[in-house]
């Protein structure tokens, strides 16, 4: 069965297809029919709309949602500015950019935290100001935010990958866990709380300040492949009805404000439109690849991707590297030598990546490739599979592994610096790697 067993059942109730237009009521009648602004409600909601793109964006990509609240959200006190919070990050100040091949061993577990004081940046690129770049984060975490507070990036839409433990993530809009090999993608400004049902939990975050998280156009393969639609999950409404006043945080332009808000910030009652938070299950991927000789590109294996101000210049693919079969003759298996314009930064979910399988204490590890930084196989490895009989393999259901894949290359924090180490491990002491020379030219 192409979906995974998990471990912890998921009780909430979900409406399916991605991109499709939703509607959903907590309470029967509530959601109004045909008008969206009725003089009075007749159960005493405010109306209120979030917008994900602008009014007159083309009817494919427009990305609207009304939803009918206790209070609406105007309902706070002015914003104040939380100086020293540790997301506060001036980009094109406290990055740096290097051409060196990085990996860091599996992160900590910061048990005290949340999932929001939890989060570490690891670098990124750009600027939120113009809507341009990307963030890239680990979270961990062992303890839920206070029931009382919420959280919205203003800066752009956030893709969080758990990598151990289960989330339960209430937004505006519903509730969703999210379980290992499970990813989520929460809206730019849709406000979030995180809870965590079994414990401790730790993962990735990748937070695009342009454009929205969609699936990939799927060109000659059809109108089925990839990720498919039908099987992304949106949340069904759920309303929290609360007296007193709720914390809440905002990261806007790299800057997190706090300020109260009277009543809960999960107060909708009902909702409908296209734009809002949803989750997938990796393990319903429908992988595509070369069936004959040599390898395709692994933007087959893109699960999302989300466009920069350029034209055929991603600020991020989502890719999936996952369990399948790698059938080709005559060829080399494991991943050719490469130098990329994209930039690349994987991470080990389970099990290994791709055909390698990784060492426990490795699982959860990640990696940075920089945009033309070269890469590839060690040289045991490479020369293993050159020598070795091509027949049919299959990558093991339990390796899973994630590339976010974007147009700009990463700078990185000083936290993620000196937590990271060189992945290519040559110099003159062990022959820049061990890789040896198979060309004789006297033997041309
Ligand atoms: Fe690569």
């Amino acid at each position: 069965m192409p979906s995974t067993k998990f471990e912890i059942e998921d009780p909430y109730q979900y409406a399916t297809g991605l991109n499709s237009y939703h509607e959903s009521e907590s309470i029967a009648g509530a959601l109004p029919k045909a008008q969206n602004l009725p003089q009075k409600h007749h159960l005493g909601l405010y109306p209120e709309r979030i917008s994900g793109t602008s009014f007159t964006a083309k009817r494919a990509v427009n990305k609207q949602t009304f939803m009918w609240r206790i209070l609406p959200s105007a309902a706070q006190s002015a914003w104040n500015l939380i100086e020293g919070h540790p997301l506060n990050v001036n980009f094109h100040i406290d990055l740096t950019f290097l051409p060196d091949q990085l990996s860091w061993k599996p992160f900590a577990v910061e048990s005290d935290c949340n999932f929001i004081n939890g989060l570490r940046l690891i670098g990124g690129a750009g600027d939120p100001n113009v809507k341009n770049g990307v963030a890239y984060y680990s979270f961990s975490c062992g303890v839920d935010m206070e029931e009382k507070t919420a959280f919205y990036s203003a800066d752009g839409d956030w893709l969080i990958v758990p990598q151990t433990g289960v989330l339960d993530i209430q937004t505006e809009l519903g509730m969703m866990r999210v379980r290992p090999r499970e990813i989520c993608v929460v809206p730019r400004g849709i406000r979030f709380r995180v809870a965590l049902p079994s414990g401790q939990t730790k993962g990735y975050v990748c937070e695009t300040f342009s454009g929205h998280f969609d699936v990939p156009e799927l060109g000659p393969i059809g109108s089925l492949g990839l990720a498919n639609i039908r099987d992304f999950e949106i949340p069904s409404a759920a309303y929290t009805d609360a007296d007193g006043v709720t914390e809440l945080m905002v990261k806007m332009a790299g800057k997190v404000s706090r300020a109260s808000l009277k009543g809960s910030a999960f107060n909708a009652v009902a909702w409908h439109g296209t734009y809002y938070p949803f989750k997938y299950d990796l393990s319903k991927f429908m992988p595509m690849g070369s069936t004959l000789y040599d390898h395709q590109d692994p933007s087959i294996y893109t699960v999302l991707t989300c466009p920069s101000d350029k034209p055929d210049h991603p600020a991020v693919d989502f890719i999936y590297v996952g369990p399948r079969w790698v059938i080709m003759e005559d060829t080399l298996h494991v991943p050719y030598f490469h130098r990329n314009t994209m930039s690349e930064f994987a991470a080990v979910i389970s099990g290994g990546f791709d055909t390698t399988p990784m060492p426990e204490e490795m699982i959860g590890s990640c990696m940075l490739h920089n945009g033309m930084s070269t890469h590839g196989m060690s040289a045991p490895v490479i020369e293993d599979s050159m020598n070795r009989e091509t027949k049919p393999e299959r990558i093991p259901s339990d390796h899973v592994a994630v590339l976010f894949e974007s147009c700009y290359p990463i700078g990185l924090t000083e936290w993620a610096r000196k937590r990271g180490e060189p992945d290519i491990g040559g110099d003159e002491t062990n022959d820049f790697g061990g890789y040896k020379r198979f060309f004789d030219a006297s033997k041309v």
